[in-house]
């Protein structure tokens, strides 16, 4: 940005209008979970979107789970429309890079519009978007015995494995309803085939085609070309933010497969998933939570259970927003966020849920990992290395006191204040936020650049 606006500044551009000017003065912000998902990036988003004028998402389905707390007893838990919605003048988008359950979709739009949040008028929906059809879920779910990977059950897998081997349907195939008929007729048979009776295939297709005029006819009006209208508000100079879904280490490529999810949640593919340039990106915001979670099978070198776990799940309310599920409980990582912060390119941390550890009596925080006898300072790269991974930890003072209800930094207590430094100075990132409550009122902001410009 610092090199661009020199050449802004140029004597000869005040001349012409700044829509003309073919630089870009306001970088797209990208929202990313550095973690196994369930790090707040819901909150946080749903904190920094006030003034957006875009919110999109990039990638995954329906397996996410954001919530969004707008009062002390109103709970807004968002799937696939972006946490921007919640803001009547802010548009929302789903990118090409996210699997659309358009059921799903569907019943989400009017949960909300019940809620008296208008949507329809303010989603885009990109029609390159793949749909997950009811097959895909069957499907997951025959294959679920075998794979043992703890999904979501949502069908993602499946909906992915379809657009890479090129079998998959599009929104704009599945609002033609020749080739709807044609195609989805033809991947349910073959998909469900070795696993259920041919009546039954019959009967769940003759489900799925029941449902489709209903379906195409709320979901048709809803399409937009996304790319465009993304590149339209950024020459413009418009805030745009992009929204993960999952985190880091449940990246398809760079988390701990096969117990990942089927897309890539980190930030160089969110300019991908949405059709906007890569040099549009200009911030990225790694939200990571102050201590780790995990929903599923999969490794977790920091993983405890017992009492403490169960306090820790307790007062977090670490339950899926999703499935319901408990999740798994963990110490806080360092490790494991500074690679994240290196994979995403961090620029800025968002720390949040510090309030759920105040009145533990002490911290343990993992500094590296010892595998049979070498000093890692990085989780590996390989799954089954996990196995014989042991943290390495340090030892913090518990934090104490009614964390929810400060706004400053310089009100926190000390081991609070020990905590983030410790974290800043591993992962080599500066944080722009401290959330210390489920509502954006519960946070300290810690870099006042960033809040002028995002907040
Ligand atoms: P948000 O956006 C936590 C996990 C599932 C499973 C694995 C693969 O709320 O952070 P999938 O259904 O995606 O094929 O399942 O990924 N998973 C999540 N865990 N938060 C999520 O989303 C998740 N989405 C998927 O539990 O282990
Ligand atoms: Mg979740």
């Amino acid at each position: 940005m610092g090199k661009r606006r020199k050449k802004i500044f140029h004597p000869l551009i005040p001349l012409f209008p700044y829509s003309l000017v073919p630089f870009i003065f306001m970088p797209v912000l990208v929202a990313v979970g550095l973690q196994w998902g369930d790090e707040g990036k819901g909150r946080i988003v749903h904190s920094i979107a006030r003034h957006a004028h875009a919110v999109a998402r990039y990638q995954g389905g329906n397996n996410a789970g954001h919530t969004l707390v707008l009062g002390p007893k109103d709970i807004l838990a968002l799937h696939l429309v972006p946490s921007g919605i919640v803001y009547p003048k802010v548009r929302c988008y789903i990118g090409n890079g996210v699997v659309v359950d358009l059921k799903s979709l569907m019943d989400e739009v009017r949960l909300l519009e019940r809620r008296g949040i208008r949507v329809r008028e303010r989603l885009g929906i990109s029609p390159l978007c793949h749909v997950i059809l009811p097959y895909h879920l069957v499907f997951e779910k025959c294959l679920g015995e075998g794979l043992r990977l703890g999904t979501t059950q949502r069908g993602i897998g499946p909906a992915y494995s379809d657009k890479i081997a090129r079998v998959g349907l599009r929104i704009s195939d599945y609002l033609n309803p020749k080739s709807f008929k044609e195609k989805a007729g033809k991947n349910l048979r073959g998909k469900l085939s070795p696993f259920m009776s041919a009546p039954a295939i019959r009967e769940l297709e003759q489900a799925v085609m029941k449902d489709y005029p209903s379906i195409a006819n709320f979901i048709r009006p809803l399409v937009r070309n996304v790319s465009l209208e993304l590149f339209e508000m950024n020459k413009k100079d418009r805030r745009i933010i992009l929204e993960s879904a999952q985190g880091t280490f449940l990246d398809v490529d760079f988390g701990t497969y096969p117990y990942v999810t089927s897309s890539n949640p980190i930030a160089g593919f969110a300019p991908c998933g949405v059709g906007l340039g890569p040099k549009t990106i200009g911030m990225v915001l790694g939200v990571a939570k102050l201590f780790a979670t995990r929903v599923g099978e999969g490794p977790f070198p920091t993983e405890i259970t017992g009492s403490l776990a169960h306090q820790i799940r307790e007062s977090g309310l670490e339950y899926g927003a999703t499935t319901g599920r408990p999740r798994r409980i963990g110490h806080l990582d360092l490790p494991m966020i500074k690679k994240a912060c290196r994979i995403n390119g961090v620029d800025r941390l968002a720390l949040t849920k510090m309030d759920t550890l105040a009145g533990l009596p002490r911290l343990q925080i993992c500094v590296g990992y010892d595998l049979k006898g070498e000093f890692l300072t990085e989780p590996p790269d390989d799954s089954s290395a996990y196995e014989e991974l042991k943290p390495i930890y340090k030892e913090l003072p518990g934090i104490n006191g009614d964390l929810g209800s400060m706004t400053k930094y310089k009100d926190l207590p000390s081991a609070a204040k020990r905590l983030l430094k410790e974290v800043v100075e591993f992962a080599g990132v500066e944080p722009a936020v401290l959330s210390l409550g489920r509502s954006p009122k519960n946070q300290i902001i810690l870099d006042q650049k960033f809040e002028k410009q995002w907040m």
